[in-house]
């Protein structure tokens, strides 16, 4: 793809890729080569840029790092035997971010930047996309305000950048057990749940890491009012599967949107799989537990793609999930990463090629 004038690109000299240990990546530590950078100043985005990655300087007053008003994404590329690029479902990321910035209080970001500056930036970095299920590349588009005032007011500039990290697997493939939360609360009704905001993950950081030390890895949040519905993970969604019936939580201003979850739904429905968006509460999944009729819970995300949840606690009981053969979670992965990798016929029309 050749970048238009709306796209200024700078190539870097000297290419870091050969001292990168693709073997031994721990997730989101190593960027490649290149970054897009775009500026948002007197009421217009400016012309993107794509630089070598570097740091980037900050007045100490910059808005964000007083007030938060920070958004991002995560998405992934794939690359196909054949050294072709692939995206999954990347329109919903970059409606999304626009969604999560207008809920901040920031100004969208135009659409034509944003998939020109990708698709450029990931074919200049293409080399640091590995093939192969498992191997991927981390995008991270991400806006935040930057203007030198700390004001208590929305910020009159902004910066949006990607950048990108070679990952991979997410989770080792070990236990995942995770505790159902009944004091700490993740999002309100009203508040800015559904939105991809910086603050969110900081404020979920105490709480997990009070989990983690009782020996689960990830909370799954219930709704802030009565702690009686399950809501999502911490950078997952989460199904169940009672008996042949695959439950999950409707997206809603508490729960972020997964493109994951959207995909997995789509999928079920297309496998003839019953798939119920409701309200799920913690009581009949106890129910189903004690009933030997919950057979799966499952997170769904673009980190993770799909992870099976071996055991849950709640209010100091566990309960834990036998492993099925040929569960739906296990179809529902490989149907999706078939597809994100070019294995794969995809009849939903999910996979976008790069340039
Ligand atoms: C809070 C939260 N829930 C769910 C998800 C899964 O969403 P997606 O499938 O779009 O990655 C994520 C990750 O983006 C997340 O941060």
């Amino acid at each position: 793809m050749n970048p238009t004038k709306s796209l200024n690109v700078s190539q870097t000299k000297q290419s870091r890729l050969a001292s990168v240990d693709f073997d031994q990546l721990s997730f989101g530590e190593i960027f490649t080569d290149h970054m897009f950078v775009c500026d948002y100043k007197q009421g217009q985005w400016q012309t993107p840029e794509i630089v070598p990655y570097q740091n980037i300087s900050l007045a100490p007053s910059a808005s964000a790092l007083h007030y938060g008003q920070a958004v991002f994404e995560g998405m992934k590329a794939y690359k196909d035997d054949s050294g072709q690029l692939w995206l999954f479902r990347p329109e919903l990321n970059f409606n999304r971010i626009n969604k999560s910035s207008i809920r901040l209080g920031m100004p969208e970001f135009p659409k034509e930047y944003f998939f020109e500056g990708l698709e450029t930036l990931l074919e200049l970095d293409s080399d640091w996309v590995r093939p192969g299920i498992g191997s991927s590349l981390y995008i991270r588009p991400f806006v935040f305000a930057n203007q030198a005032c700390v004001q208590a007011s929305p910020s009159l500039e902004y910066k949006f950048l990607i950048i990108c990290s070679p990952v991979n697997s997410y989770y080792s493939g070990g236990e995942l057990k995770v505790l159902i939360e009944k004091n700490y609360s993740r999002a309100a009704s009203g508040g800015v749940g559904y939105a991809k905001a910086a603050g969110n993950y900081a404020a979920q950081f105490y709480p997990t890491s009070q989990a983690m030390k009782k020996g689960f890895q990830q909370i799954i949040w219930t709704d802030s009012a009565t702690h009686s519905y399950l809501e999502e993970a911490g950078t997952m969604n989460i199904f169940f599967r009672i008996e042949d019936r695959l439950l999950t939580a409707p997206a809603s201003d508490t729960i972020l949107d997964g493109i994951t979850r959207k995909s997995v739904i789509e999928w079920a429905q297309h496998q003839g799989i019953q798939v119920e968006e409701r309200p799920v509460s913690v009581q009949e999944i106890i129910e189903a537990a004690d009933k030997g009729i919950l057979l799966e819970v499952f997170g769904s995300g673009t980190a993770v793609v799909i992870s099976p949840i071996n055991g849950f606690s709640y209010e100091g009981t566990d309960y834990s999930l036998t492993e099925i053969q040929n569960s739906f979670a296990a179809q529902a992965k490989e149907a999706i990463t078939g597809i994100q990798y070019n294995i794969s016929q995809d009849p939903f029309g999910w996979r976008y090629k790069v340039g």
